[in-house]
């Protein structure tokens, strides 16, 4: 079978490294992908909201089974599209995409269904919301409604801080026109991070095994936001026990919420949850596989990802029940290397140098993310630039395998945390 992933990050490179693994496919195309797709798969120069030639690219290739990275096609409807024209796609419709591209859906399904999260309210106006936050206990969490890139979320310690929040997401439409119509005003949640990704295809749900990432830029989770740092699987913190109340208190809840709405959800359903000292609280959901959660999550899947995916595609997920799922019982590590300046301004275009010395390190694998060919050496073309992941028999042994791999990488400016995987040790 030919297989075809959409997107050009470390998420996708695992998608394709993994799919490419499976006996029964031939071919693994990535359209547009980066420098490591274009090693364990061929790249096709399509960008991934260019619907129409995805599908035309589907057809011309007879492509079986096409597996969406990113949201935003998703929200675009290309799944929507490809099963108009009777292709296979791994990913929820449009409309059940809103799980992740308007927090006011996801928020409100949440509250309908009685899945734990943050307080919350509502507002389609600065003038009442900054009224609101007159009134409010302090920190809180101002979110955009739409896709953000994950910038839309700004957490506030004051009223200064959440009035000029409002101003920037409605009124000076900082997020864009569309993602700042609307807001969420909620309570900061206080608690460690945790990922789940669940298959879902109707009202069955596999869960994958517990994943942390590291939002924050610098060590001890100080500086911005990033879309992720490094991750590690599987997270201590997700105990058999609290993995249990997740299923039950979010994952049937919200699957079976979907159902009735009409919005049968199919595909991963990733719940970001923070555990509090009051238990698990969703903080967002997302309708894809995380990135960076992805890269040590497949390294660690024993099983077939094509077998999978099919069965969540056809309907079929109930021939999966999660103990039929073989893991690696080594812990792996992803540690990201960025760009310069990220998760602000960055430059493009730096050699990267030391990736066939990071090779020969044994159990890692070099996820590729923001990178490209140009004069047939490998360059820098993103913020997130490289995914250096590795297997151990311990978290630590996993640890010291991928910061030697990442020690013998180079490239002019890179930055990357050194305390991935630290938070495990906290723990246990
Ligand atoms: P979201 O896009 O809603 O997931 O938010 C992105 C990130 O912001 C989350 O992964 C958390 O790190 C942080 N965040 C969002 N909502 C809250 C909250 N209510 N309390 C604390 N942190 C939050
Ligand atoms: N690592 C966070 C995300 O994929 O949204």
């Amino acid at each position: 079978m030919k297989v075809l992933v959409i997107g050009k990050g470390g998420r996708e490179h695992a998608l394709v490294w993994k799919l490419a693994q499976s006996p029964r496919v031939k071919k693994v195309f990535c359209a547009p992908g980066n420098a490591g797709t274009a090693e364990d798969g061929i790249n096709v120069p399509i960008e991934p909201h260019k619907i129409d030639d995805l599908v035309r690219f589907a057809k011309k290739e007879a492509i079986g089974l096409t597996v969406v990275g990113p949201e935003d096609p998703l929200a675009l409807g290309v799944v929507d599209a490809f099963q108009k024209e009777g292709l296979r796609i791994f990913g929820p419709s449009r409309e059940a995409s809103q799980l992740e591209s308007s927090k006011v859906f996801s928020k409100q399904l949440m509250r309908n269904a009685d899945v734990p999260t943050a307080e919350f309210r509502v507002f389609d106006h600065p003038e009442p919301a900054r009224n609101y936050v007159q009134t409010r206990e302090y920190p809180v969490v101002v979110k955009a409604d739409g896709l953000a890139a994950g910038k839309g979320v700004i957490v506030c310690s004051n009223k200064e801080d959440a009035i000029a929040a409002i101003n920037r997401i409605m009124v000076r439409e900082e997020f864009g026109q569309a993602a700042g119509r609307y807001i969420v005003i909620e309570k900061r949640l206080e608690g460690a991070e945790l990922s789940i990704l669940a298959l879902v295809a109707g009202r069955s749900i596999v869960p994958l095994q517990p994943t942390q990432d590291h939002k924050a830029a610098l060590d001890n989770d100080e500086g911005p936001n990033t879309g992720g740092m490094g991750a590690y699987c599987p997270a201590p913190l997700g105990t058999p026990e609290l993995l249990a109340t997740i299923d039950e208190s979010v994952l049937v809840p919200t699957v079976h919420a979907m159902k009735r709405s009409r919005k049968p959800f199919r595909g991963v359903l990733y719940a970001g949850v923070m555990v509090t000292n009051q238990g698990p609280r969703v903080l967002e959901f997302n309708c894809r596989f995380g990135d960076p959660e992805t890269q040590p999550l497949l390294m660690r899947l024993k099983t077939d990802l094509l077998h999978l995916l099919e069965a969540v595609v056809d309907d079929r997920l109930d021939e999966f029940p999660p103990e039929r799922l073989e893991w690696d019982t080594r812990p792996a590590i992803c540690v990201v290397m960025a760009s310069e300046g990220y998760p602000g301004k960055y430059t493009k275009g730096r050699v990267i140098g030391g990736l066939d010395d990071a090779k020969q390190v044994p159990n890692v694998k070099v996820f590729h993310a923001g990178t490209k060919v140009e004069n047939h050496m490998v360059v820098t073309d993103g913020g997130r630039v490289l995914g250096v992941t590795a297997l151990g028999d311990t978290l630590s042994a996993a640890k010291r395998a991928a910061y030697q791999a990442v020690e013998k990488i180079h490239f002019q400016g890179a930055h990357y945390r050194r305390d991935i995987g630290d938070k495990a040790w906290r723990r246990s």
